[in-house]
């Protein structure tokens, strides 16, 4: 069980509503299968075509979808519903409305589509990259707000203080990001921070991958 997944699991307390848009969903589900619990409909995104594609895949059924049961089973054990992964997986395929194109550096990060506002916007793991400096990553979260109804709220899990990772041989810059500087960000894009958790990175054996220090999640909400 990834630790990503385990912290998303617990981090929903308190957070449900009609609509959750997922923000760089890559081609991954583990952070949504909680939420299918919460949430009536779910949209999830991404920049990358193949990184949509490979969602759709699982969406489909395609027998060449990866294989997500064990996480499935490990999030229905966390869960207490250890015997029930099919119908989680049933679950949060019906609740996935749809799958869109997304580019977090846009004033409109869905142009040319307008998504409505939703009741919570999800962003795991995704603003490293994109944004350059702490600037970058502010201006983000303000345009983040038009995506979101009054008192929607935002749950974001990053890295803290990275430099680099490796997806096989090609290299990304992290943002390096720093507790303050985080929480600064949140307040000057005008969001209210109700929670922020940060975490030390116990095993550094994959230092080699990527250099992060620990991870950060904050909760916080747009004000009416
Ligand atoms: C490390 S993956 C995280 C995927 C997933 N959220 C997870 O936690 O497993 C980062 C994702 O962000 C996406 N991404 C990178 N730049 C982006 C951008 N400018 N706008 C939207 N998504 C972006 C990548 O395509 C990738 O799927």
């Amino acid at each position: 069980m990834s630790w990503n997944m385990y912290k998303t699991h617990h981090r929903y307390g308190g957070v449900r509503g009609d609509t959750l848009l997922d923000f760089g969903t890559g081609a991954s589900i583990y952070h949504l299968l909680s939420a299918c619990e919460v949430f009536d409909k779910i949209i999830v995104s991404d920049l990358l075509e193949q990184n949509r594609t490979e969602f759709q895949k699982w969406l489909n059924k395609d027998p060449d979808a990866f294989d997500w049961t064990p996480i499935i089973k490990g999030v229905c054990e966390l869960e207490g519903n250890r015997e029930n992964s099919e119908k989680k997986a049933e679950k949060l395929r019906s609740k996935v409305k749809q799958v869109l194109k997304c580019d977090a550096l846009k004033r409109n990060p869905y142009d040319p589509v307008i998504v409505p506002p939703a009741d919570c916007l999800l962003v795991c793991l995704c603003l490293e990259t994109p944004c350059k400096d702490v600037r970058s990553y502010c201006n983000v979260l303000k345009n983040f707000k038009d995506l979101l109804k009054p008192e929607g709220q935002i749950l974001i899990l990053g890295t803290l203080n990275g430099t680099y990772y490796h997806a096989g041989k090609k290299r990304f810059s992290l943002l390096s990001s720093k507790k303050e500087d985080l929480e600064m960000a949140f307040k000057e894009a005008g969001y209210i921070i109700e929670k922020a958790v940060y975490t030390l990175r116990a095993d550094k054996s994959n230092i080699d991958v990527a250099d992060y220090e620990g991870h950060y999640f904050i909760h916080a909400h747009k004000p009416k």
